[in-house]
């Protein structure tokens, strides 16, 4: 064959595929069945790529009431919703835009903080500029704000899941036998969290029995301290490696703390964050002392009394508490404060959707709007 007849042969082939492609995507668009907003019975949630470094739902796993996840992206035109994770996109590897069916979202996705993605971000060298005006229709974080709020743990699950009741309470005091723990697996890595390391050592330092599992301020403990280990202790340093960014209250406080029974001691969040989400009289501030040797005598005087100490345990005594009626009571105790309701998960809020939406921009949304200490990552 001469060169001429190898390129025709090629552009032959080429065509062909072009032809066939177009006729797949016309038969796909006319056999596909989109049934409209709210008469749908199951839902489709494509994963556009497994996201680095966090725990991923895996492949035809069950996602709400209705629908199943997949990261085949041959699904993409018959997904109901497209999620992205912050880790998992470039701009030059994203659907083709032809493609997108109006009622499809797109969902923008982190869980971690704006200092962190912007770390994590400046790795890959992507620019979420790119994606400001018209790209992203819901934002998923952990904020109050969010489309689609995936928090790390809500005061809602807390009252419906654990024990509650008198002798429950008893219980949970007689198991104390030690004070204050911490829990950590960056001492010093970054500002914020030698910020909060310093905190802790001044605790340590005023006389506060804080016993220490990780690598950090000389402990050699292991940082997985068990379920049965940590219940022994009265108070959990809640203490986050990010300062003032709003709504980001993670595992600590939820699992690490209220769930193995500790009252967490809070540093990194605003109070009044930490008030629209928890429990009512469940938590200590670091705000509301004036020093760390303050907080110590508090922590030292509640250990001496668990007539008060239990008082952090109120919201766990009444057996008929309902979220509906602690949200009265801490709306009653502070007006001023928007408490964060239950709220609904992708699949759900995909199925009760009634209208289109656009994200404006990305960068307004999470970054802009957030507190300068938050943002600014100080290695
Ligand atoms: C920083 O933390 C590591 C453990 O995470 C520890 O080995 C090291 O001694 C610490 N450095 C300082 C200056 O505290
Ligand atoms: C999602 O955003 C795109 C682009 O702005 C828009 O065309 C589409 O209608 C939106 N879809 C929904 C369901 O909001």
């Amino acid at each position: 064959m001469r060169v001429t007849e190898v390129a025709l042969c090629f552009a032959t082939v080429l065509g062909c595929c072009c032809t066939l492609q177009v006729f797949y995507y016309l038969i796909l668009s006319e056999t596909a069945v989109f049934p409209l907003w709210g008469h749908r019975k199951t839902g489709i949630i494509l994963f556009w790529a497994p996201p680095k470094g966090s725990a991923w739902p895996p492949e035809g796993l069950k996602f709400g009431e209705k629908c199943t996840v997949t990261y085949n992206r041959n699904q993409l035109r018959r997904a109901d919703v497209v999620v992205f994770h912050y880790t998992s996109f470039l701009p030059k590897d994203l659907p083709w835009k032809h493609s997108r069916r109006s009622d499809q979202l797109f969902v923008w996705w982190s869980s971690d903080n704006p200092g962190d993605v912007k770390q994590n971000l400046g790795l890959t060298n992507s620019d979420l500029r790119e994606f400001d005006n018209g790209f992203f229709n819901w934002t998923m974080t952990y904020m109050n704000d969010a489309d689609v709020v995936r928090s790390y743990g809500s005061r809602w699950e807390l009252i419906n899941q654990l024990e509650k009741g008198k002798s429950v309470v008893d219980q949970i005091i007689s198991d104390k036998t030690k004070i204050a723990m911490w829990k950590t697996d960056q001492c010093n890595g970054s500002q914020n969290a030698r910020m909060r390391t310093g905190f802790a050592k001044e605790l340590m330092d005023s006389g506060l029995k804080l016993d220490i599992f990780g690598d950090c301020l000389g402990s050699k403990m292991t940082d997985h301290p068990t379920s049965k280990q940590m219940k022994a202790y009265k108070f959990y340093l809640s203490f986050e490696d990010a300062v003032h960014c709003r709504n980001y209250i993670t595992e600590k406080f939820w699992d690490n703390a209220l769930r193995n029974d500790m009252v967490p001691v809070v540093w990194g969040p605003t109070k009044e964050d930490v008030l629209a989400v928890a429990p009512i009289h469940s938590f200590i501030h670091t705000d509301d002392f004036e020093s760390p040797a303050k907080l110590t005598e508090y922590l030292q005087f509640l250990d001496q009394n668990d007539d008060e100490y239990r008082k952090y345990f109120r919201w766990r005594e009444d057996e008929s508490m309902t979220d509906e009626k602690m949200i009265q009571m801490i709306q009653k105790e502070h007006p001023d404060i928007r408490v964060q309701g239950r709220t609904l998960g992708l699949c759900e809020k995909e199925f009760q959707n009634t209208g289109y939406k656009t994200v404006h921009s990305i960068v307004d949304d999470f970054f802009i709007r957030n507190r300068l200490e938050c943002t600014e990552y100080m290695p």
